[in-house]
């Protein structure tokens, strides 16, 4: 019986809008990926897809909310390795990021790219690294909060280059960036597709993406190897979620309504243009995400681990 209640609710689904909680805040690059997403699946599934910006300790608070959230899919859960991954070693979380979600989709993924307020006197890594060394106080980094990709990769960057860094927590990096281009703040280490229309308006500076080849969009930008800093690699994957127990039929609907997004050739080379990279074919399944967040807890856990981070 219960079998048979959730294909039948399966086979009405969407009955009613579906809403997509993006932990970050509005204008910034989980935001802006989402809206683009939503506007093609409520197409497809021939309802309402909303975005709602549920914001706070480095985007837990609106996995939490989506986690908690009836499993019938009409909640989804928006986010990325520091979200789905990276939080669960920051925080004491009120949640198993495996065990209480369902994963429905890879998403797009992106180098990250350290950018610089345009007053900081460095044009190349190399002179970046050094001004940064030569500070008496450590330079500001603005963050999407302790735990978020742009705070991730911050301590990466931190590692590899052996420099301290004063973070600046904000809702989102998109509050983040336009402090950095106000110069309220010294650096991000953001994602691409959240900084490069600012680098290419040449209101910020762009010093090395951390990728091992360059952006087909954006060639100029060195990767870091190339830029003298070795080993800084890191690529920011994001995804979709439900709750744990919304039934198979409702995932798949949401898989395929997403895979074809993401098929649509406008949807593309927006998003290349970005400097985004679009999943591979084969790992579109709900199972591929799953299995990439587990072994992207494996990996990343013990670095962040490592790193002791505080959070307040
Ligand atoms: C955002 O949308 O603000 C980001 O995904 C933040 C981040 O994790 O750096």
């Amino acid at each position: 019986i219960l079998a048979l209640t959730g294909a039948a609710r399966a086979g009405a689904y969407p009955a009613r809008p579906i809403t997509i909680i993006v932990p970050f805040a509005a204008g910034g690059p989980s935001d802006a990926m989402a809206r683009v997403l939503a506007e093609r699946m409520r197409a497809t599934l021939g309802q309402a897809v909303v975005v709602e910006n549920v914001t706070g300790a480095g985007g837990s608070i609106g996995v939490g909310r989506a986690v908690h959230s009836a499993p019938d899919g009409y909640t989804i859960s928006f986010g990325h390795l520091g979200t789905h991954v990276a939080n669960g070693a920051v925080y004491k979380l009120p949640y198993d990021l495996v065990a209480d979600l369902e994963p429905v989709v890879l998403l797009p993924s992106n180098p990250m790219i350290v950018v610089s307020k345009n007053a900081v006197p460095a044009t190349s890594l190399k002179e970046l690294l050094a001004w940064l060394k030569s500070r008496p106080a450590p330079a500001t980094a603005g963050t999407a909060g302790a735990g978020s990709g742009s705070h991730i990769a911050g301590v990466y960057f931190e590692s590899a280059s052996g420099i301290k860094l004063q973070y600046v927590p904000y809702r989102g990096t998109g509050p983040a960036l336009n402090d950095l281009i106000a110069g309220q703040i010294d650096i991000i280490v953001d994602q691409t597709s959240n900084s490069i229309n600012q680098v290419r308006a040449g209101t910020i500076r762009a010093y090395a993406i951390s990728d091992d080849k360059r952006l087909a969009s954006a060639p100029e930008i060195p990767t870091a190897d190339e830029a003298g800093l070795k080993g800084f690699q890191m690529t920011l994957w994001s995804g979709m979620w439900v709750p744990k127990g919304t039934p198979r039929e409702i995932v798949k609907k949401l898989n395929a309504a997403v895979v074809e997004a993401l098929g649509d050739a406008a949807v593309k080379k927006q998003m290349e243009n970005l400097g985004l990279e679009m999943p591979p074919q084969d790992q579109l399944t709900p199972e591929a995400l799953g299995a990439r967040q587990k072994a992207e807890i494996a990996k990343w856990w013990p670095i962040i681990k490592a790193a002791d981070i505080k959070v307040d």
